[in-house]
Parts: structure tokens; sequence; C-alpha cells
């Protein structure tokens, strides 16, 4: 038995903040931002939203999508670094707000790599037959832990949730192949010190081009496949730098990635999610395509599944 992707759903609050915004708030440009980053505007929740919020609007959209209901949902995980509170878990916030009565519920902690981590777990639990229905969730409100008065950090971060109901597929469809890793040692380059982000950039960057192109290539040959297979990729949006030395590891042409880290920033463990869906709804990549998603963050930790679409 295969598990993929039966549904998506993705949530992103309506107040946006642009760059020139920003300029007004810390000493940054729009030009700076823009060349370094590929960031021009990104989402910002206001005070009566939470994450478990946007969560649930995300899941309740993957749900329809899928044509199941809550009550069919075995397990509910939530990939986040910016929980509602430090308990109960953001999952069994969202189990009550969609009445997911059946689930067992948790929340899981990789960061921006969060949503792979999730993914990947969702599959063992499928294809071991222990649950049908998994709903994946990576949701942030990364502005309560941002520094606005930090450039290095307040430039890249927005919020914003995506989800997937992850059930059994045919044969050769679903996730093909994964990767999971982590780096401990990394933990000092990328934090939430007392209150904020704290953020090593340049030691990220280094990180995330290695491990981005190493276990996007690594999940493709697991998969019994060449790159030349490869017919989308979907890589985590923190940088569009970092994204294109993924694309170019791959040798994909612009048109094969998904782009939207202009409009959202970095979301952290969501981006994945809402780039694969609004990929699908803008009919870039269609049934049966292979997709790379690839992600990687605090931790340090990073993760990649090779994927057919459809069921
Ligand atoms: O989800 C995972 C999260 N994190 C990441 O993926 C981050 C990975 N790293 C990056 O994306 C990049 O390292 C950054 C975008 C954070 C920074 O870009 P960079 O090209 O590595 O710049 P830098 O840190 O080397 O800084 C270059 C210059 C510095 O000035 P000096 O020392 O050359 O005078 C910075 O002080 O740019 C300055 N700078 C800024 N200037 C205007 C740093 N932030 C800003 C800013 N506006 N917001």
């Amino acid at each position: 038995m295969n598990a993929g992707i039966l549904g998506l759903g993705r949530y992103v609050p309506d107040r946006i903040l642009t760059n020139y915004d920003l300029e007004k708030m810390v000493d940054t440009s729009d030009e700076w931002i823009r060349t370094r980053t590929g960031i021009q505007e990104r989402r910002i929740a206001g005070d009566d939203i939470e994450t478990s919020d946007m969560a649930a609007e995300a899941a309740k959209e993957a749900l329809e999508q899928s044509k199941l209901t809550a009550e069919d949902i075995d397990l509910l995980l939530v990939a986040t670094v910016t929980p509602d509170y430090g308990f109960p878990s953001v999952a069994c916030l969202v189990q009550e707000k969609i009445g997911a009565v059946n689930a067992s519920a948790m929340d899981l902690s990789a960061a921006c790599a969060g949503f792979m981590y999730g993914m990947v777990t969702a599959k063992q639990f499928i294809e071991t037959g222990t649950y049908k229905n998994v709903l994946v969730i990576g949701a942030e409100k990364l502005s309560k832990i941002t520094d606005w008065k930090d450039r290095n950090t307040a430039v890249l971060f927005g919020d914003g949730a995506g989800a997937a109901v992850i059930g059994p597929v045919s044969d050769n469809k679903g996730i093909l192949s994964f990767e999971l890793g982590s780096d401990g040692s990394g933990a000092k380059h990328l934090y939430q010190g007392e209150k904020y982000i704290y953020m090593n950039g340049r030691e990220v960057f280094k990180f995330a081009v290695r491990r981005m192109g190493e276990s996007s290539l690594s999940v493709i040959e697991k998969a019994g496949l060449t790159k030349e297979d490869v017919d989308y990729l979907v890589p985590h949006q923190a940088n569009i730098r970092i994204m294109e030395a993924s694309r170019q590891r791959l040798d994909l042409p612009e048109e094969k990635m998904a782009k939207t880290i202009e409009k959202y920033g970095n979301t952290s463990s969501s981006t994945i999610p809402i780039a694969l869906y609004e990929a699908v709804q803008e009919e870039k990549v269609k049934d049966n395509d292979v997709v790379v998603l690839v992600g990687f963050g605090g931790g340090l930790t990073w993760g990649a599944v090779a994927l057919r679409l459809g069921q």
C-alpha cells in the first residue's frame, strides 16, 4: 500500500506587509530584500488569528478536496515552531476546531523541515496499515517571534498554513521515496532565544544549498528515477538564491520550480504545502507528475520526498 496526497488546502492572512512598509520599520530597502531574498511582500496575521486558526482553515480545505470528513482522520499532525501555547498542542486545538473526533493528535517540531517530517510520519502509519487517513499541517505565526527591530530577520518571515490529507493510493503513486536528516551541532545557527528568532544567515545559507541539493538527488535515486524524470520541484521558500541553486542541481528550467516566496516570504513549515497547493491550483502540475519536495530548517533539520501525484 502506498501513501499519497488526497487533498490540499492553504490559508494565508489578508494583511500584506510590503518591503516598502519594512523600509519604514528597519534600516533596509526594497532593493536589498528583493535581490538578496526574492521576497516582495509577506502576510501577517492579526491579533485575533492564532496558529491553530490558520491550521484549521487550511485543514478544512484539504478535507474538502479529499472528499473526506473530519471524522475520517485517524491521525492529525501539526508541524509548527509557533504553537498557540506550550501545551496543549496545536494539533489538539485543530482537532476541536474541525471536529476530527476520531483522530490522535500531536505536534511535530522540525522547524522549516517540519512538513517533510510530517509527511514521512504519515507514510509510515498508512503503509503499515495502522491508520488510513492522516492530516498533516504546517502552520506558523512567525510574526509573533520576529524581532521587528532586527533587519537580519524581520524582512524574511511571514504567517500562513498549508495542509494535506495523506491516505492510501494505488501502486506507484504517492510518496515514492524520502530522506530525513538532522544535525544538532548546527542548533546554534538558527533558534528561538528568549523571545525572538536568532539566525546566522550565512551559515544557514551554506547548509541549505548543500542539503537541498543532496537530498533532492538522493530521493530521486532512491525512487529509481533520474533527474530527467522530475517534472516539478517544490523547495522550501526561504531565499530565492537557495531555491535557484537546488533547481540548477536538478537541471530543471525556471518554470518547473514552485515560487511563492515573493508573495509570502518564509512561512517555515507551511511554505512547501502552500507552494504545492498553488502549483496544483494553477495547473503547473497534474496527475502522474513526479514532484520533489525539499526543505531545511532550524535544528538543523532537512527532508525531501519524491512524489508521484494522483491517486
Ligand atoms: O527557513 C530557514 C531560515 N533561514 C534561511 O534560509 C536563511 C539563509 N540565509 C539567507 O537567506 C541570507 O544569508 C540572508 C538573506 C539572511 C542574508 O543575505 P546575505 O547575502 O547572506 O547577506 P549578509 O548576511 O552577508 O549581509 C550582507 C550585508 C551586510 O552588510 P555589510 O556587513 O556587508 O556592510 C548586512 O549588514 O547586508 C546587510 N544586511 C542588510 N541590509 C539591508 C543584512 N540584512 C539587511 C537588510 N537590509 N534587511
